[in-house]
């Protein structure tokens, strides 16, 4: 897929040497836990890296399941062990990457809806815009500012007065 065809409102595109070295930093602890992955059913790893307001690093990977639906992908289960472990602390910033037994993925991958609405929430609870970044094994680096860049109209408490 070439990134020039991925047609969406990204804030910037950035190689990776050009990226800010706290935003590699998460990158790279999203990359070391891939290996982590529970992924024999679509051998496709994903995972995803929180840094906290107080400087800690959660990350989280896919979980699959043989009951297909019951799986979870990599960026719920990193919001939830924050939520289990540090509720309250702010989040400052995601880093999600991927790999696949397949092919190089040379590109970054878009986060599923369902993780788009749950960054939403997570970004609500936390009072702050939640910084996005995204990378495959190699290639270019999508950067957001916010989740709302990635789920704008999105559904809220709001809607539920
Ligand atoms: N997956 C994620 O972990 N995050 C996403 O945002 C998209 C998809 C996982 C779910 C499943 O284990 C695998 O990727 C293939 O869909």
């Amino acid at each position: 897929m070439k990134v020039e065809n991925i047609r969406i409102q990204y804030d910037t595109y950035v190689s990776q040497d050009e990226l800010e070295s706290s935003d590699l930093e998460l990158l790279n602890a999203a990359r070391a836990n891939l290996k982590k992955s529970y992924s024999p059913y679509s051998n496709f790893k994903v995972a995803c890296a929180i840094r906290l307001g107080n400087g800690k690093i959660i990350t989280g990977t896919n979980q699959e399941n043989a009951s297909f639906p019951v799986g979870l992908c990599a960026e719920r289960v990193a919001l939830s062990a924050v939520d289990a472990m540090h509720r309250g602390v702010k989040i400052i910033e995601m880093a999600i990457t991927a790999s696949s037994e397949r092919h190089e993925i040379d590109h970054p991958i878009a986060p599923c809806g369902n993780c788009r609405q749950a960054i939403s929430e997570a970004q609500l609870k936390s009072g702050n815009a939640i910084k996005i970044i995204l990378q495959g094994e190699s290639g270019q680096v999508f950067i957001f500012k916010s989740i709302d860049q990635l789920l704008p109209f999105s559904f809220n408490h709001e809607y539920l007065q």
